[in-house]
């Protein structure tokens, strides 16, 4: 293992921020993590794991050690008539998984596909696009306690997942290593297109659902996402800055009375919620910048790096939109962007 001090995270945020971390280290095995961890002077530093830091803003150098998972193989680990088990290092490409298992005809992870990062940061944040959830086909997270050298495999219903969360988020943020994730797909024959998302429905809508392959759909949205979400090599950003708000009845009520056109999605609780991207553009900050960040023209809830910009220029135009929200709307936007 190769300990660099002094370290520039540039090529390891999609936000490209260039902040520099006191140590940087990358482990090609759980265990590594342990033999790093008896050295006193470093285990006495403060410890983060990053994994493709496509939802992080750092906003300042790091004092400690930051660590990154290059663990990335793939096991197929069971397989009956209607599905496959695979487990994944961490370290594999979130992209390349899902390119993967369309190439393999497995349903399960096509609606994700384009999103970047790795594969242990999806049970993290519980990562979601056009209608399907990472927890929808998670079956296990396999995770390394970096303090107590503990390995705990957690399944699918304790990992508390909710709408871009889960306990990796909430409880155990630089604590766990996830090395592991297990996915269930569905073979060809028995599965079928998620096509909840309208738009989606729409690019597919003169085939015959029964002739749709993951490949298909997965094609699809890599369209739709290049058209809307700005390629964070092009431009430095990380994918939605903010969660969608949720609203009581009574609330939406009253919104709805002002705004008669607000997009609005019922949820399950008989709450509302609502597109953040629609509230940052009736804000009138599409396409808006504040010094070196913006606000993408494509999609208003995605914020950008125009160059040189640093995690303090975004945090003050997040907090400006947020500020400018707040006051049209009432509605306090919060980020799912985790911010060091
Ligand atoms: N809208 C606008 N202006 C904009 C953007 C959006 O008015 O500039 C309105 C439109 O009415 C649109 C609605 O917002 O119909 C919803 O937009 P979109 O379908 O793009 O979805 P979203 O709610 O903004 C969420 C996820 C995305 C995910 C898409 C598609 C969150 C925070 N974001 O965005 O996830 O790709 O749905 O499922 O839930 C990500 O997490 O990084 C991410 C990109």
């Amino acid at each position: 293992m190769h300990i660099q001090a002094n370290y520039s995270l540039k090529p390891h945020n999609t936000f490209q921020i260039d902040v520099k971390t006191q140590y940087y280290i990358e482990i090609n095995k759980p265990s590594d993590i342990l033999t790093l961890r008896s050295d006193l002077k470093l285990a006495s530093l403060p410890w983060r794991i990053i994994g493709g830091g496509s939802n992080l803003l750092f906003t300042d150098d790091l004092p400690g050690v930051t660590v990154r998972c290059t663990f990335d193989q793939l096991k197929l680990v069971k397989e009956d008539k209607e599905s496959v088990w695979i487990s994944v290092g961490s370290g594999m490409s979130w992209h390349d998984l899902v390119e993967y298992t369309v190439e393999n005809n497995w349903w399960g992870l096509e609606n994700l596909a384009l999103i970047p990062g790795t594969v242990g940061a999806a049970p993290v944040q519980n990562i979601g696009a056009y209608g399907a959830e990472a927890r929808d086909t998670i079956t296990r997270v396999q995770t390394l306690n970096i303090y107590d050298g503990q390995r705990i495999r957690y399944r699918n219903a304790d990992c508390n997942f909710g709408y871009r969360t889960s306990i990796f988020k909430q409880e155990f943020t630089n604590q766990l290593l996830i090395h592991r994730v297990t996915f269930r797909l569905k073979k060809l024959a028995h599965g079928k297109p998620n096509l909840v998302y309208d738009p989606l429905k729409q690019v597919l809508k003169d085939l015959d659902k029964k002739d749709i392959t993951p490949k298909m759909v997965f094609d699809a949205v890599v369209d739709i996402r290049k058209s809307r979400i700005p390629d964070p090599s092009q431009q430095g950003n990380a994918g939605s800055f903010f969660k969608n708000p949720v609203v009581d009845l009574e609330y939406f009520e009253k919104l709805i009375k002002d705004y008669p056109d607000i997009p609005h999605h019922r949820t399950l609780d008989g709450a509302y919620k609502i597109p953040a991207g629609w509230l940052i553009e009736q804000a009138g900050w599409k396409g808006r910048s504040h010094g070196h960040a913006g606000v993408s023209s494509r999609h208003a809830l995605v914020l950008v790096n125009l160059g040189g910009a640093s995690g303090k220029d975004i945090c003050e135009l997040y907090h400006l939109v947020q500020e400018d929200v707040n006051h049209k709307f009432g509605i306090y936007l919060e980020p799912e962007v985790i911010i060091l």
